[in-house]
């Protein structure tokens, strides 16, 4: 494996959630799988005033509570947090940024780096543009081509609020930034079953023929979560499943799974392919909104005797919230490969499971020989790509019930990472991408081109959802799958949703293909 650079990680938000559930546990599995550079630091940046040492002990919790790979070891864990330090800081205050100058050209120094630094913003989107300009007054996001210093910014999701705020973001963030510099973090093309798409489609000879209009009939994407908004009732209300979910990361799948191939496996390559689906959706015109998209909002459910509260009691989210918790929506890509193919995509909170695929619906065969009532049970050949949990492939046919005549019935071939004796350990999401990012390998990232194609699609949905009261939000109960409405937007196909799981919410469900 190629080894990064020497660096520092600032992380702008040190203490907060994303940082100590997600991104130090995640460095950490890096330094013990032998992945960070040899000389690396990492300087948290915030406003509370915090000892390197109270930095570190708050770390060390950290990574004890949300590390997925345990038994952690102390005594390395300890050693690797000598390398933390903390500088307390007001991010809006543009005087700070000198402080933060000089703090990491001491670092600089005294761990020999280089001058190559990476700047997370693991901070509420409404203060990436202050940040973003203040580094820039500093010069800070200056690189040098003579030694080949580099200097990065990671930025999380949303990328904006909606298409102006982003076009706005992305201008400011441009006039600082050049766009290599930049990396926009989308966790799920981290997602090592999303990355295995690629593999799947183009390191085999088999599926690529079929892979279009002329064998396939529907496609379907969903995104299923059983939790609800877990305390972050203020943000979420401010958002809605289309754009937390959709606008993004099913968005981001669907380019995968419906891309050329690129010329080349390099991040400019691979993004030019990607970009090219989502500048070819088809808008779905204001007018047409509610022919085309559908959302609901879970309302309370009593499952097995314990009561599941509705979206509108939840911490932070006003009694009378029209927010979605669930979107379902038809859409089409208008090119030679995917023309006229409909392609479902759903994502939803307070489902029955936790659950994310691609099914891929074949077209039926011409004509049917068998006896009629067989044919239902042949149904269409599937393949179902599961991306978590429960990692794995299945793909689906018809054959002969054994015994006298010709009845038919499906059955699945299932193929499960888990029942392979040599699966390598699967990096998490976050380790993968901040790994890429000290490689300065984007292909992961999500390019700015790409963002606002997928804003320009999603734009229009919400601004009719927002300026037009008569359209409804559909209840559904916590641990259903979804409002029965959604199957409306399947009418015209004969077809219905695919349902992995029954309804019931429960940690314990495991779905199967
Ligand atoms: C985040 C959303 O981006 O993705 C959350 O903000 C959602 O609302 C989460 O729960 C889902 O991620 P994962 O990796 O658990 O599927």
């Amino acid at each position: 494996m190629e080894k990064p650079d020497n660096c520092i990680l600032v992380i702008f938000g040190a203490s907060g959630d994303l940082s100590r559930r997600k991104l130090i546990p995640s460095l950490f599995d890096l330094h013990r799988f032998g992945f960070l550079p040899p000389k690396f630091s990492v300087l948290g940046v915030g406003r509370s005033k915090l000892s390197d040492t109270k930095f570190r002990d708050r770390m060390m919790e950290s990574v004890e509570e949300f590390s997925e790979n345990q038994p952690v070891d102390k005594d390395d864990l300890q050693d690797f947090l000598k390398k933390f330090h903390f500088l307390s800081m007001d991010p809006s205050n543009g005087d700070d940024y000198k402080k933060l100058k000089l703090k990491l050209e001491a670092l600089d120094k005294r761990y020999k780096i280089g001058g190559n630094y990476i700047y997370y913003l693991a901070v509420p989107p409404n203060t990436y543009e202050t940040i973003i300009q203040n580094l820039g007054a500093q010069g800070l996001q200056k690189e040098s081509s003579a030694d080949s210093r580099w200097k990065r910014l990671i930025i999380e999701k949303p990328f904006g609020y909606d298409l102006e705020s982003a076009l706005q973001l992305m201008k400011t963030t441009k006039r600082v930034f050049r766009e290599p510099q930049i990396y926009r973090i989308d966790h799920y093309l981290g997602k090592e079953t999303v990355q295995n798409i690629l593999i799947f489609r183009f390191a085999n000879g088999i599926f690529e023929p079929l892979w279009n209009r002329n064998y396939i009939h529907h496609v379907e994407i969903t995104a299923a979560e059983h939790i609800g908004v877990e305390g972050r009732g203020q943000y979420y209300d401010g958002a809605g499943a289309l754009r937390d979910m959709v606008q993004n990361h099913l968005l981001q799948i669907l380019g995968v799974v419906a891309m050329e191939s690129p010329s080349s496996f390099d991040s400019v390559a691979v993004r030019n392919e990607t970009v090219k689906v989502f500048q070819s959706l088809r808008d779905i015109p204001r007018e047409e909104v509610s022919k085309f998209v559908l959302r609901g909002q879970y309302t309370t459910s009593a499952i097995q005797g314990k009561i599941i509260p509705g979206y509108r009691e939840e911490d932070g989210v006003p009694p009378h919230s029209r927010t979605e918790t669930f979107a379902a929506l038809k859409v089409f890509i208008d090119n030679w490969r995917w023309g006229g193919v409909p392609i479902y995509i759903r994502a939803g909170k307070r489902l029955p499971t936790r659950v994310t695929e691609i099914a891929i619906h074949f077209r039926p065969t011409p004509h049917f020989l068998f006896a009629k009532e067989s044919r239902e049970h042949a149904g269409l050949n599937e393949l179902i790509i599961r991306i978590q949990p429960n990692e794995g492939l299945a793909l689906k046919f018809a054959l002969k019930v054994p015994g006298a005549g010709f009845r038919v019935q499906n059955v699945s071939m299932d193929f499960h990472y888990s029942k392979l004796s040599n699966t390598p350990r699967v990096a998490s999401a976050y380790e993968r991408l901040l790994l890429d990012s000290m490689l300065g390998d984007s292909t992961l990232y999500a390019r700015g081109d790409a963002v606002e194609a997928c804003w320009r699609f999603v734009d229009p949905i919400l601004k009719e959802w927002q300026e037009n009261p008569g359209l409804k939000v559909y209840g559904y109960p916590a641990g259903t799958w979804g409002p029965k409405e959604a199957n409306r937007l399947f009418q015209e196909h004969g077809i219905e949703w695919r349902y992995p799981c029954k309804n019931l919410v429960d940690d314990g469900i495991v779905c199967e293909f």
